[in-house]
Parts: structure tokens; sequence; C-alpha cells
């Protein structure tokens, strides 16, 4: 048997607690890996109360993504032996001590990085890769407004926004995140209040965005928030921008349609885990961009807090509560 955190009621993650499950065993083609560290996004905030896309059925440990050692080589593998440093994505189960993978999904932890940091690249920059190049069309000169960019896939989108040539500005709701996001390079950071806001307070926020994007207005915005700040921030698009579809931790928004023909612009949904399940190849590329980016230090998950396996669970509450900055990632094994 083995150790897993893990969610046996819908509840926030005072309910998930250490229990066993039995050991996954390597079929043809995969891999069991013994999991060292695993980084927390926010759809594990959510998975957990039931508030996500799919509902695993229960008892089930949340993590999307991890890195550890091959510990178990099914029939057939080449690629990879046991004691190989890998990393990897997966839809759940990251934070247990042994997780079972496609062979062919898995990627080497290039040397010298830690398995903290391995765990955290994957999910946030495949994201954000694929949001701006494949539904951005981003390029160089361009002004990108990124929301919440002191999160995971934030501060993925101010580091790859730079790495693609644009000029960023980065947008927060407090001081040490400003602090967070323009030590990742944004060009510009700017700090908002806490939504629930009233019509003047969001026709101020969506005046502050345009003096940020003056004189034309942003080409992108990249929303990984949602609530109240999506429109304000589609009022600061220029003709023929193009605003990015993420997440939405403070709500999902209803925008009023006009905006978008007084622009000619467009809103564009971005389906990370879709897009990769449709088109294998095309994310594999995106992927060994992602290497070669963090290769050359121009890109690098900020891993900001580790947390041991027991309190893993308190992770996942700094995120839901706000307050995490780039990511956190819980040590599983020793
Ligand atoms: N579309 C896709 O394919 C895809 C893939 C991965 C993730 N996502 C989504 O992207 C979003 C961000 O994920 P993440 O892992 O980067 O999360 P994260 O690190 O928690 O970032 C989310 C940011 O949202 C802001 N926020 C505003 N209101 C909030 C609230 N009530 N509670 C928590 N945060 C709030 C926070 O920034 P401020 O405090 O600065 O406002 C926070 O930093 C999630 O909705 C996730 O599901 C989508």
């Amino acid at each position: 048997m083995m150790r897993a955190l893990l969610s046996r009621v819908p509840g926030g993650p005072d309910t998930l607690e250490i229990g066993e499950l039995p050991d996954p065993v390597a079929g043809p083609g995969e891999v069991v890996v013994a999991v060292k560290a695993c980084a927390i996004n926010y759809p594990d905030v959510l998975v957990i109360e039931d508030r996500y896309q799919m509902r695993p059925p229960r008892p089930f440990a949340p993590g999307g993504e991890i890195a550890g050692v091959v510990a178990e080589v099914g029939e057939g593998v080449t690629r990879w032996q046991v004691g190989d440093r890998v990393m990897g994505n997966t839809m759940m189960g990251g934070l247990s001590e042994r997780l079972r993978f496609v062979a062919d999904s898995l990627h080497a932890v290039p040397l010298g990085r830690s398995f903290e940091e391995a765990s955290a690249l994957l999910l946030t920059y495949a994201t954000t890769i694929h949001a701006l190049v494949d539904r951005g069309a981003i390029a160089a000169g361009e002004r990108l407004l990124v929301l919440g960019a002191a999160g995971g896939v934030g501060l993925a989108a101010v580091e790859l926004g730079k790495a693609f040539g644009a000029y960023v500005v980065g947008a927060v709701s407090s001081e040490a995140k400003a602090v967070a996001v323009r030590a990742a390079g944004a060009d510009e950071v700017l700090v908002y209040d806490r939504a629930p806001f009233d019509k003047e307070q969001s026709k101020a926020l969506a005046d502050r965005f345009k003096t940020a994007a003056a004189p034309n207005g942003f080409d992108l915005v990249y929303d990984p928030v949602g609530g109240d700040y999506a429109e304000p921030a589609l009022r600061s698009l220029g003709w023929e921008g193009r605003y990015l579809v993420v997440g939405f931790p403070a709500g999902i928004p209803r925008l009023p349609l006009n905006l978008t023909l007084l622009k000619s612009c467009d809103v564009r949904g971005v389906f990370w885990g879709a897009f990769a399940a449709r088109h294998p190849e095309r994310n594999r590329a995106h992927i060994a961009h992602l290497f070669e980016l963090w290769g050359e230090g121009r890109i690098a998950p900020r891993v900001t807090e580790v947390f041991p396996f027991e309190r893993g669970g308190e992770a996942i509450a700094r995120m839901a509560a706000r307050e995490s900055v780039g990511k956190l990632v819980v040590r599983v094994g020793a």
C-alpha cells in the first residue's frame, strides 16, 4: 500500500487526510513514478469541492503535476529505467507516493534542477504558451495585460510574454504580489482593489487599464481571474485585440457583447487540457520550446513555498484564500 492525501468527501482543504491506496502497477507502455514533489494549481482547489469540470470517483488524491523517480517500468518501455528523474502532468493523484504514467508522456528532469522546481513547470507554462501563441497569436512589440499576474499561470504569462517580445503590464491585488511580478520581468505593474466593484469602481479600473495601454489599447488580455475584473480589462483592449479567457477564481463574468463590436475585438477561450488531447504533436512542440526557454533562463517556475506531505492541504488552502504567490509545492516522498 502507499500513502496519499485523500479527498473522501466533497469539501475544503481541511477535509483532506493522509490515507492508503493500493500501489499502482505499471502496465505495458507505462511506468510507475515514486513522487518526490507535487505542485499545486487552482484546479486542486476546485476538484476537492466538486466545483471542477470533472469529478473523479472518491477517494482520490488531488495534484496535477509532479516530479519524481521512475520506480517500475512496464513491458515494452525502452525510454526509461528505474532511477531516472522524471516530471509529468496528470489529471489527478499527484499527492500520492506512487503514480502511474504512460511512459511517453513523461519528460526528463534536466540536470541541476530540483524536483520542486521541475514539478512546477508543465501545467502553468504549457497552458500559457498555448494561450499566447495558438489562441492569442502574440507578436513582438504587442501590449499584453496579465490579470492575477503573481499567480501560477499569471507569472508564466509575464515571463512568456517577455520571451515573445511583448510589452507586459501585470495587474495584481497587493504590493507583495507586485514585487514578484516586477521580479519576473513585467514592464509595468498595477495594483487593483479587491472585487466586488460597483459601476464607478469598474469604470475607474477600466480607466487605469486604458492608461497603462495608451495610446492604442492592449493587443492582448490574459485573464485567469474573471469576475468583476473582466469587463474593465475588455474595455482596455485596442482595435482587433484578443481577450484570452483562462480561468475564473473571482467568478464567471458576463461581458456586454457590444464592446467586441466597437473594437472589432475577439474573446477567445483557452482549454489547454483539451488542446493537448486533440493535438498531442503541437503540444509536444510547445513543451520542447518551454524546455529550451527554461534552459536559457528565460522562464523559471517561481516556487515560493514548499510544504511537507502531511500539510499538503495547507498549500491548497493558501491558494483558495488568494494568498499564494507563484507556485506552491508539496514534498511527497523523501
Ligand atoms: N484554461 C486552462 O486551460 C487552464 C489551465 C490551467 C489553469 N487554469 C485556470 O487558471 C486560473 C488560475 O490558476 P492558477 O493555478 O494560476 O491559480 P493561482 O496561482 O491561484 O492564480 C489565480 C489568481 O487569481 C486571482 N484571484 C482573484 N480572485 C480570487 C479569489 N477569489 N480566489 C483566489 N484567487 C483569486 C489571484 O490574483 P490577485 O490576488 O492578484 O487578483 C490569484 O493569484 C484557475 O481558474 C485555473 O482553473 C486554466
